[in-house]
């Protein structure tokens, strides 16, 4: 598979792609085998052996769901998988494909082997997701030819492929969906040596010179998540090229993030606004998800997706069932005290 192969693919589907701002530097930072991933041990381990045993029995590979929050390697494997099966990726993502006819298209487009790769598949409306479950389990797709009372089916047999889809959540994919899928990978959150590693890996790519405790101290503030990790290493390079160092020591990177608003947990300023909003505007009441949303300005998903499991992780957050409310380590970070803890 080549460059061009993963960048086929009906040119409107490929929106999703081409919405990454640093899509460029992106791809060449993507890992292209199971071996250069860092991270994820369990998921890679299990994955080697679905794909090995494909690989022996000559079969195409099971369908795939990929789960979790943004930027922790979903794409880069759904890539990973198509290029260690030689197989041509197709990319598209669910908000995309509006119509059944759209999706469709796609499928009867598709020849044995090839790796259809769905991102969002949790937005894929209901009319669309019809089409694919009996695409997926019998590998056919029921046409209605013409309207009316001389409207019929006709059935038409699809090429064997392999589905990957990806999801932020999987508890956002609907039963019969997720039941179609033969093994379901969920991500988690990687840990600071590993996203050092992925540092190191990027900024010998990208020909950056780190040293010290400089590839340390951006893992720490890159909120468990390789996606960030490589934006505040470009930010750091660009900050480093600007104020003339040849080599990023540790302070030239802690002196970089600062200037870029990130803090010594990682935060930016949206995380450090729910927060404040948790201790500062509802102080320890307790707050729904959509409340916390209109206060803040970002959509629900958005801070479940993408703000809550670093939070909850780093200990900032907690879920109750009566909403969410931040830590006596969250106010500590803030620099407040928390309600009713503590002498004045
Ligand atoms: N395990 C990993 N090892 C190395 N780099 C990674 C890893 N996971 C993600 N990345 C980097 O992070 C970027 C974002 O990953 P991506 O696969 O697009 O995430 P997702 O699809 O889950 O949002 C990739 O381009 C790649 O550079
Ligand atoms: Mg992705």
């Amino acid at each position: 598979m080549t460059r061009r192969d993963i960048d086929l693919g009906v040119a409107r589907n490929v929106e999703a792609v081409a919405r990454e701002p640093e899509r460029r530097s992106e791809v060449s930072l993507r890992p292209t085998a199971l071996g250069d991933f860092v991270g994820q041990r369990d998921l890679v381990g299990h994955l080697e052996i679905v794909l090995g045993s494909a690989r022996s029995r000559g079969q195409v590979v099971d369908h795939l769901l990929f789960a979790g929050p943004p930027g922790l390697g979903k794409t880069s494997l759904a890539t990973i998988v198509a290029l260690e099966m030689g197989a041509s990726l197709r990319i598209t993502s669910g908000p995309v494909l509006t119509r059944p006819g759209d999706l469709a298209a796609l499928l009867t487009d598709l020849h044995d082997g090839d790796v259809l790769f769905i991102d969002e598949i949790h937005r894929l409306n209901r009319s669309v997701e019809e089409v694919l479950y009996p695409a997926m389990e019998d590998r056919r797709l029921d046409v209605l030819i013409g309207r009316g009372p001389s409207a019929r089916s006709i059935r038409l047999d699809l090429a064997t492929f392999t589905l990957i889809g990806a999801t932020t959540r999987t508890g956002l994919v609907a039963a019969p969906l997720r039941d179609r899928f033969g093994f379901v990978g969920q991500l988690d959150l990687y840990d600071v040596g590993e996203l050092e590693t992925i540092v190191e890996r990027s900024a010998s790519l990208l020909g950056i010179a780190l040293e010290g405790d400089a590839a340390v101290r951006i893992a720490t503030r890159s909120r468990g998540t390789p996606r960030i990790a490589n934006r505040l290493l470009r930010r750091v390079r660009d900050f480093a090229a600007v104020n003339g160092f040849v080599t990023v020591s540790g302070s030239v990177a802690v002196e970089a993030l600062e200037l870029f608003g990130v803090d010594e947990l990682g935060l930016d300023k949206v995380d450090r606004r729910i927060l404040g909003l948790l201790c500062r505007q509802f102080r320890g009441q307790p707050v729904g998800l959509v409340t916390l949303s209109h206060a803040s300005g970002e959509e629900t998903a958005t801070i479940e997706d993408a703000y809550e499991p670093y939070l909850l992780r780093a200990g900032l957050l907690t879920r109750t069932p009566r909403g969410r409310l931040a830590t006596d380590l969250a106010y500590a970070h803030l620099g407040l005290r928390p309600p009713g803890g503590g002498l004045v």
